[in-house]
């Protein structure tokens, strides 16, 4: 099963007209390697139920169908119906039938309404976009079985993504994605404070770990586009000058086209495993 889904995706990747998928798979399948290893970590297994909070149209959801397998549960939420709409395409094109797509905010829906409890959650840049992680971590804990587990992978703000030769709007996309978090209200040090944060909500911290991708100049740069293009209209709201991000879009773009760029690697990813205290057993 795990090597069908991989040879599914990256099929998918090179034959797949779709040039806005191709791109998203290949981003996600950069970051996939370190996913597998933390849900191996936290001893993830056929027939596991397991949750993706703000999963997107893709996040972790192929790689957790992979390692559940078919008589495993993989369900996936997010707030954006689009995005939602967009996940249950990818999953059916990838064929994967044990993946459900739920829309809605993490909040709002409990541990029955999602089918719950769950033997592992993940979250991949979703709690450094949350106001209250504490709230949101005692949510999630709340979704999970006594003794389940968090896998969180988080981007710290410093150190920022680099690139060979150096790119200066890739330092600038990175400010500015941190700028807009923080004026729409998330808190400084959302993920630097978040083992503490973690235990807080109840969580124990059992491993910390962390690590950059190493990616194709020519897809990220194109991600990093794509994703300030889509922040223009809130960051304008929240008083970001639109000329600010325009000229980051453009310098993006042209470095997508350039061909000299060697590497680029992502922002630096805090990846933490925590886990709901088992149950005491009665005396
Ligand atoms: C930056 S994207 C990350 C997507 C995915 N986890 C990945 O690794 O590619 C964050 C996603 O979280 C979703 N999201 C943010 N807050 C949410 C909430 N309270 N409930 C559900 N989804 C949420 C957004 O709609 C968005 O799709």
């Amino acid at each position: 099963m795990a090597e069908e889904v991989t040879a599914r995706v990256s099929r998918y990747v090179n034959d797949g007209s779709d040039q806005d998928l191709r791109r998203l798979l290949r981003g996600a399948e950069l970051v996939a390697e370190p996913a597998r290893t933390a849900f191996r970590r936290a001893g993830v297994q056929q027939g596991w139920n397991v949750i993706d909070c703000g999963c997107g149209p893709l996040g972790g959801l192929a790689v957790l169908a992979e390692m559940v397998g078919p008589a495993g549960r993989v369900v996936g939420v997010d707030l954006s119906q689009a995005t939602v709409q967009r996940a249950r395409a990818v999953m059916s094109a990838l064929e994967l039938g044990n993946v459900e797509v739920i829309a809605g905010g993490l909040h709002d829906l409990d541990s029955a309404a999602l089918g719950g409890p769950f033997d592992l959650a993940f979250t991949r840049l979703f709690l450094m976009h949350q106001p209250d992680p504490v709230r949101t971590l005692r949510h999630i804990a709340d979704l999970l079985r006594p003794g389940g587990w968090l896998v969180a992978h988080e981007q710290l703000p410093s150190p920022p993504p680099r690139s060979h030769p150096n790119l200066e709007a890739l330092t600038g996309t990175w400010d500015l994605i941190y700028e807009v978090l923080h004026r729409n209200g998330v808190p400084a040090r959302v993920v630097e404070d978040l083992p503490r944060s973690a235990r807080q909500a109840g969580l124990e911290v059992t491993a910390m770990s962390g690590f950059f991708g190493v990616i194709d100049p020519e897809v990220m740069f194109e991600l990093d586009a794509a994703s300030i293009a889509a922040l223009r209209e809130r960051g304008i709201q929240l008083g970001i000058a639109a000329e600010r991000i325009d000229g980051l879009v453009r310098d993006l773009q042209a470095a997508a086209k350039d061909g000299g760029y060697e590497w680029v690697t992502s922002p630096f990813f805090l990846d933490l495993a925590l886990r709901k205290p088992a149950a005491r057993q009665p005396r």
